[in-house]
């Protein structure tokens, strides 16, 4: 028998370290955009995993792939080759631009990589002139929870319990260029941004900003980093979110989609940037392992298909406006912004927020709260319209003050 959700809590309680304050529900099983909870419920999942589980849940492909290399061989150290990842790699510099990838296991890997990248290409002789370390980043940002992603996050609530944190990091005001003008000097080798901040509250960079952010770090030899790990992949509709805004970084990191559900993260930088690693200055023993790259060169098989990404583009819009249009008949609801499948409702009260979060759970709907008053939305790009109307439908009423069970 399987065990219920009062046995696992009791148990999770007593022997897992408390970092999680987890919403009261035991998931059994996922088929597309639906998960099966332990007492059968059926959700449907607006949320896939904080945006990893692009493909829905038991996608046919992903399934194939991870079974056959899970047949062959799951692990080889990175001591040796295999055959994914390259092809991994040049898939990734075929979509991005870029030229060259390193392989990890999550975001906050692929995020401290890009930062260590930074501060070896600046000591790189054909670099600099002059020694540069200053770490420019932003406010409101969010790029994981190990100390040199911590140090560069601009949220203070997360760094606030492990300082003293890593120096040479200024955080800039997000989307503002003068303060970016006012902070940036040949000190600096890199400035780094979410293209959309995720955590933060689902706020695009400004064109103006993020081209600024290029023009600066281009004229001084400094880097633009761009943190794709929520935004990048196909979410928007375009295959990265920078694509949008016509900007060409030099180094991108990817994570949570990237192996539909298996752990692996991924930097992507320029040949130029890339040469400032030599073997034996970055590793792992996980990351690139054959069963994630086997299952990534499926997703990303899955994704470059065009009717995909225009899918992602036509609901995204459509379930925008029917956001929008909520708007007016509801004074708590204060903006709606984003792109693709990765939407956000903000509202006034942070209460309101949680209280309708949980409200969806109870209905059926699995979304998501983050920076207290926004309600975020990522789910599958398999996410059809009457899946869009059935949760702004429960939005609706829950807004106007609907009950839980309604
Ligand atoms: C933009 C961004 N960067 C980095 C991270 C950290 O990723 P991980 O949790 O895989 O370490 C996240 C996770 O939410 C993220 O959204």
């Amino acid at each position: 028998m399987n065990p219920t959700l009062d046995h696992v809590r009791q148990q999770e309680s007593q022997f897992l370290v408390p970092t999680y304050d987890r919403v009261p529900v035991l998931f059994e099983r996922g088929e597309g955009v639906y998960l099966f909870d332990s007492e059968g419920r059926r959700y449907v999942d607006f949320l896939s995993g904080i945006g990893v589980n692009a493909l829905g849940h038991g996608h046919p492909a992903i399934q194939a792939a991870i079974a056959a290399q899970a047949g062959r061989l799951i692990h080889v150290s990175n001591l040796f080759f295999h055959e994914h990842q390259a092809r991994l790699a040049a898939k990734l510099a075929a979509l991005s631009g870029l030229d060259r990838a390193f392989f990890c296991n999550s975001g906050t890997e692929a995020w401290e990589c890009a930062l260590k990248l930074a501060r070896a290409y600046a000591r790189a002789p054909a670099a600099a002139r002059k020694p540069k370390s200053r770490l420019l980043v932003m406010t409101n940002s969010f790029h994981g929870r190990t100390l040199g992603s911590l140090a560069t996050t601009g949220n203070k609530k997360y760094r606030a319990p492990f300082a003293p944190m890593l120096p040479g990091v200024t955080f800039v005001t997000f989307n503002d260029v003068r303060d970016l003008e006012a902070k940036f000097d040949d000190s600096v080798c890199a400035v780094g941004m979410e293209t959309i901040q995720g955590e933060g509250g689902v706020n695009p960079v400004s064109p103006a900003f993020i081209s600024r952010a290029r023009a600066l770090t281009r004229e001084a030899g400094a880097l633009l980093i761009l943190d794709e790990i929520q935004c990048g992949l196909g979410r928007t509709g375009a295959m990265f979110a920078y694509q949008k805004y016509g900007v060409a970084p030099d180094v991108v990191t990817v994570a949570k989609p990237l192996a539909a559900g298996l752990p692996l993260g991924a930097v992507l930088a320029t040949h130029a940037v890339a040469a400032a690693f030599r073997p034996g200055m970055h590793g792992t023993t996980f990351g690139g392992g054959p069963l994630a790259c086997a299952a990534a060169i499926a997703f990303l098989d899955e994704i470059a298909n065009p009717e995909m990404r225009e899918h992602v583009r036509e609901i995204g819009d459509y379930f925008r406006d029917q956001l929008l249009a909520l708007k007016p008949r509801h004074d708590g609801l204060v903006d709606v912004r984003g792109a693709g499948l990765m939407l956000a409702a903000e509202l006034e009260s942070a209460d309101q927020a949680k209280s309708i979060v949980a409200a969806a759970l109870a209905r059926g709907y699995i979304i998501n709260r983050t920076h207290d008053t926004v309600l975020r939305f990522l789910p599958p790009y398999l996410i059809q319209r009457d899946h869009v109307d059935g949760l702004v439908a429960v939005l609706d009423d829950l807004l106007s003050g609907g009950s839980v069970n309604e």
